[in-house]
């Protein structure tokens, strides 16, 4: 068999089908295996999630990822980094990191493979794929040939990084449908109109509740000479569409009457000051600024109170894009699940092809899910290889 790409589901899957005896080569067309993994997380990666569950993941079909997450966990992923020894911890909301640098799992999916026979080749350039009974696979070193092929080359995300649209073209050749592709987990640019005081609050953040569609997560949001950032913007871009507002909770503690009562407590407090206590300085200034109050908390009705609570509650923001491939942690969409046994990863119309990791239409919130995913699929492919 012959595995396409050497990142986090390649590696995965060649490991897995070498252990069952399977001859397995891995062609990576740049000089390093594993890059994404090396840079992710701070260089610490976040290599799954306590938590990963399959509503965390965004696909056309959300059950299609249901299959490979059930058959192989974060928790057997985390008992293969605790048989290499590789030290971690859990950093916030189940999010699982090295303690070390991320290398350790780079070296830890090489030590698999290569304790398995697998044939890992770097710096190969693919230039094409064709199959009559065998695929035959054209490189910069030369044809392959073999009777399985694993599409395992990511997606469009970082294109600086050697990111391609490789797999979704190979399985556009084969016939199989693709869904449309977008970045994800990806910051948000500003309005003309909102882009003065975002980025005039450039590095403050604070946390709050954002929703958009079916999206909504409670996580820092992080203002920037750009636009939004931090992660609650990332969790919710996944979600939204050109043209979509967000809705920001600046209050996510707060009920309706949380000024009146202060008012009650220190009537001479300006309300600056009062907003203050609950947001970063500069931003209670800011959102003040937008006619909401001012003076003190003492001279203010109730109703003016609960009128600026409820719009600090329910703050609607309407971004002008997002920063695209080049910042995006993933790509949303890919080669659609329809075409592919969510047992297996086989694509069914084409016998002996199979697709995994980032290039199928499944996309995991920040926080480790996107590499449990890579892991899963990969491990499932891997199992299947006849
Ligand atoms: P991946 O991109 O890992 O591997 C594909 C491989 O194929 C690459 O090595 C590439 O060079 C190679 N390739 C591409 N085209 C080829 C061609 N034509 N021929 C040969 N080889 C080719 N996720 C997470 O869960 N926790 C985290 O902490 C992070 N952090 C993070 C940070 C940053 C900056 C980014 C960009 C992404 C993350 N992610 C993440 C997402 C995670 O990196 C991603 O989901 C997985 O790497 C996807 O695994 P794949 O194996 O599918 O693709």
């Amino acid at each position: 068999m012959i595995i396409i790409g050497g990142g986090a589901a390649g590696l995965m899957a060649a490991a897995t089908a070498g252990q069952r005896g399977r001859r397995a080569l891995v062609i990576e067309h740049k000089s390093q295996l594993g890059a994404k993994i090396l840079i992710s997380g701070g260089g610490r990666c976040n290599f799954t999630n306590l938590d990963a569950m399959p509503d965390r993941f965004l696909s056309n079909n959300k059950h299609f990822c249901k299959s490979a997450l059930k058959r192989y966990t974060q928790h057997d992923f985390i008992a293969l980094v605790e048989k290499h020894n590789i030290a971690y911890h859990e950093k916030k909301l189940g999010q699982l990191f090295c303690d070390g640098s991320a290398h350790a799992i780079v070296n830890m999916l090489r030590d698999e493979c290569e304790a398995a026979g697998v044939t890992l080749r770097t710096g190969l350039a693919v230039s094409d794929v064709a199959k009559s009974d065998h695929f035959r696979v054209s490189t910069s070193g030369g044809d392959f040939m073999a009777a399985n092929l694993i599409l395992a080359t990511g997606s469009l995300s970082i294109p600086k990084m050697g990111a391609t649209g490789f797999a979704h073209d190979v399985a556009k050749q084969f016939g199989l449908p693709i869904t449309e592709t977008r970045p994800g987990l990806v910051p948000l640019t500003a309005s003309a109109s909102d882009l003065p005081w975002m980025s005039g609050l450039t590095g403050v953040s604070a946390d709050c509740v954002v929703s958009c569609n079916n999206g909504r997560f409670r996580e820092n949001i992080l203002f920037t000479h750009r636009g939004l950032s931090g992660p609650a913007i990332l969790q919710i871009s996944s979600y939204w569409r050109e043209g979509a507002s967000l809705t920001v909770d600046f209050l996510p503690d707060a009920d309706a009457d949380v000024f009146i009562a202060r008012k009650k407590d220190r009537p001479k407090a300006d309300i600056k000051t009062i907003l203050g206590e609950i947001l970063p300085q500069r931003l209670a200034d800011c959102l003040l600024g937008f006619g909401l109050a001012a003076g003190p908390i003492g001279a203010l009705q109730d109703k003016t109170l609960r009128q600026m609570t409820e719009r600090l509650k329910h703050w609607s923001i309407t971004p002008l894009g997002s920063e695209g491939y080049g910042k995006a942690e993933v790509t949303l969409g890919g080669v659609d699940t329809a075409a592919l046994s969510s047992k297996t990863m086989a694509a069914h119309a084409v016998p002996g092809l199979y697709i995994i990791g980032e290039a199928v239409d499944v996309t995991g919130w920040l926080g480790g899910y996107n590499f449990q995913w890579a892991w899963s699929s990969g491990w499932c492919a891997g199992q299947a290889i006849p």
